[in-house]
């Protein structure tokens, strides 16, 4: 695989640039992994917890992924989706990874957080290779598996 993580940036929703993430598609085979992107844009502007990035690679949206911040300062990370013209190509574990070095930056993050059915393989694997680890904690009635990032160290004893 190419290493295009620094083509790949996390940028605002603009007028500019709403319709591409609008536009972004998964394969007929992922349709029950996420909600289409617009449903995303709607709980990112009309509700209170989500903040909306477009994932774009070479100035051009190839994905889409927002985050939130829950009342004990874990930042959660949801609605990832990448078009299915861009899959395999490195474009999710750059952007996420440029995600979480920006919260783990923030001494205030205790840990990122996020979940998805345990079906979601691809998914998960990608969350496994970047460090998130599964808690035993479910969302959606039990639909999703919660997984966390902790920065390395935090929890562990110190050292005498
Ligand atoms: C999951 C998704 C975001 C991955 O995006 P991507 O840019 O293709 O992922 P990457 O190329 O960065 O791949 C990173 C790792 O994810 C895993 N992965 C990604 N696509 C995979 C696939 N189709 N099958 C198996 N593993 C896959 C692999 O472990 C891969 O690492 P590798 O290439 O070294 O083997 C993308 O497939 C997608 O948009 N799926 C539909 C929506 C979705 O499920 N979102 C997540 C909701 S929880």
């Amino acid at each position: 695989m190419p290493d295009n993580s620094a083509a790949i940036q996390l940028v605002p929703v603009t007028a500019d640039n709403w319709r591409q993430c609008a536009a972004l598609r998964v394969r007929p085979d992922q349709s029950d992994f996420v909600m289409p992107v617009t449903y995303y844009l709607c709980l990112c502007a009309y509700g209170t917890t989500w903040q909306p990035l477009a994932i774009t690679r070479n100035g051009v949206v190839v994905g889409f992924v927002m985050w939130g911040v829950d009342d004990d300062g874990s930042r959660w990370i949801g609605g990832l989706v990448v078009d299915v013209d861009a899959q395999r190509a490195g474009v999710a574990r750059a952007a996420l990874r440029q995600l979480v070095d920006r919260f783990a930056a923030d001494p205030d993050c205790p840990n990122v957080a996020l979940s998805y059915p345990a079906e979601n393989t691809a998914a998960r694997a990608l969350y496994a290779s970047l460090g998130f680890e599964e808690t035993g904690e479910t969302e959606d009635d039990g639909a999703e598996l919660v997984a966390r990032w902790t920065r390395p160290g935090v929890g562990e004893p110190l050292a005498p």
